[in-house]
C-alpha cells in the first residue's frame, strides 16, 4: 500500500490504473469505514483512501481541533482491508490558498435536517469531495448511508455536474448494541456510551410504529413529538427524529408502499450523533 500526501505524488502513481475506485474519509477509521473500502475494491482497479479533516465543513464551534487525528493506525487498517492508495493531504495541499470557489448545493435537499442544524456543512461536504474527485479521477466512489442525506447530496452533485463516477452506498455497520460506528463515539463517556444505543432504539421504535400501526401521514408530527420527548427525558438535546421519503427526504404524504427513511440527530453531552433506519 502507497500513502501519498501530495496531488503530484497522488497522480504520478494514478497513471498505471484507469479506474480507481475512491472511499472518502476524515480518518479515527472503525469497521464502518473499512466496509466501505473491502466494497470499493471489486468497482476498479485500484482502492484509494482519502483520510483529510475538512476545515470546511465544520461550524467554527464544532469539533475541527479535537477531530481526532490517527494516520499511523489508520493506515494499518486500510493495509489490512486491502486498500492500495491512501491519499492524505495536509491542508496546504488541499486548500493551497483560501477556496472561494464552493460547490453550494441546492436549498431543497441540503438545507433541511442535517443542514439545518449546521449550515454550510454540506457546501463543506460538496467542495472538498468535489476537488477529491479531480484529485483521484475515480470512476466509482462509496459512501456510507450512515450519513444518509450526505450520500444523496453527493450522488445529485455527481447527476448535475455530469461527473463520470458512479456513486455507491454502504450498508451502516453498526456495534452490538445497535449504536451505528462513528469516529465521534470515542468522545462518549462510558455511561454515555451506553446510553447511546437509545438514538437507535428510538429511530427502530418510531419505524416499527410505522410498519405494524398503519399509520397515516397526520400522525407523523405526533410519533415524531413523542419520541423526541422520550428521549429528551432520558437526558438528550434532540436536534430531529423524523421519518422521510428516502428519494428525496421529503415529509411523506402516504405511507403506503412508499420507501421511507427514519432520520436522527441528537446530542448526549458535548457529543452529537447521527444515525438513521431505512423503513
Ligand atoms: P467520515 O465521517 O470519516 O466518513 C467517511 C465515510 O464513512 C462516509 O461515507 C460515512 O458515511 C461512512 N461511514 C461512517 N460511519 C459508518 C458506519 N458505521 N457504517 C458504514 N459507513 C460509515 O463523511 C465524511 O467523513 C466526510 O463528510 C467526507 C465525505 C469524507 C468529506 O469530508
Amino acid at each position: 500500500m502507497r500513502v501519498v500526501h501530495t496531488v503530484a505524488e497522488l497522480r504520478s502513481h494514478l497513471k498505471a490504473f484507469s479506474r480507481p475506485a475512491l472511499v472518502p474519509t476524515m480518518g479515527n477509521l472503525h469497521e464502518g469505514h473499512l466496509t466501505l473500502v473491502r466494497q470499493a475494491k471489486p468497482l476498479g482497479d485500484v482502492t484509494v483512501a482519502s483520510i483529510f479533516v475538512n476545515r470546511l465543513q465544520f461550524a467554527p464551534h464544532e469539533d475541527f481541533d479535537r477531530y481526532p487525528r490517527t494516520l499511523e493506525a489508520d493506515c494499518a487498517k486500510l493495509q489490512a482491508s486491502g486498500c492500495d492508495v491512501v491519499f492524505a493531504p495536509s491542508e496546504a495541499e488541499l486548500y493551497p490558498e483560501p477556496q472561494g470557489y464552493k460547490v453550494s448545493p441546492p436549498a431543497d435537499l441540503a438545507d433541511l435536517l442535517e443542514g439545518h442544524f449546521r449550515p454550510g456543512f454540506f457546501t463543506g461536504v460538496c467542495t472538498v469531495v468535489l476537488k477529491l474527485f479531480h484529485m483521484v479521477q475515480p470512476s466509482a466512489a462509496v459512501f456510507g448511508k450512515k450519513d444518509y442525506q450526505q450520500l444523496m447530496v453527493i450522488k445529485r452533485m455527481v447527476s448535475q455536474l455530469a461527473l463520470p463516477i458512479e456513486i455507491h452506498g454502504g450498508e451502516t455497520l453498526r456495534a452490538h448494541d445497535g449504536l451505528a460506528l462513528s469516529s465521534r463515539n470515542g468522545y462518549l463517556s462510558p455511561s454515555e456510551r451506553t446510553q447511546a444505543v437509545q438514538l437507535s432504539q428510538a429511530l427502530q421504535n418510531m419505524a416499527q410504529s410505522i410498519n405494524t400501526l398503519q399509520l397515516t401521514p397526520a400522525y407523523l408530527p405526533a410519533l415524531e413529538a413523542n419520541a423526541s420527548q422520550q428521549l429528551t427525558q432520558l437526558g438528550w438535546q434532540v436536534d430531529y427524529l423524523t421519518v422521510r421519503l428516502q428519494q428525496d427526504l421529503a415529509p411523506p404524504l402516504s405511507l403506503v408502499s412508499t420507501p421511507l427513511v427514519v432520520l436522527g440527530a441528537a446530542r448526549l453531552g458535548k457529543t452529537r450523533l447521527i444515525d438513521n433506519i431505512e423503513a
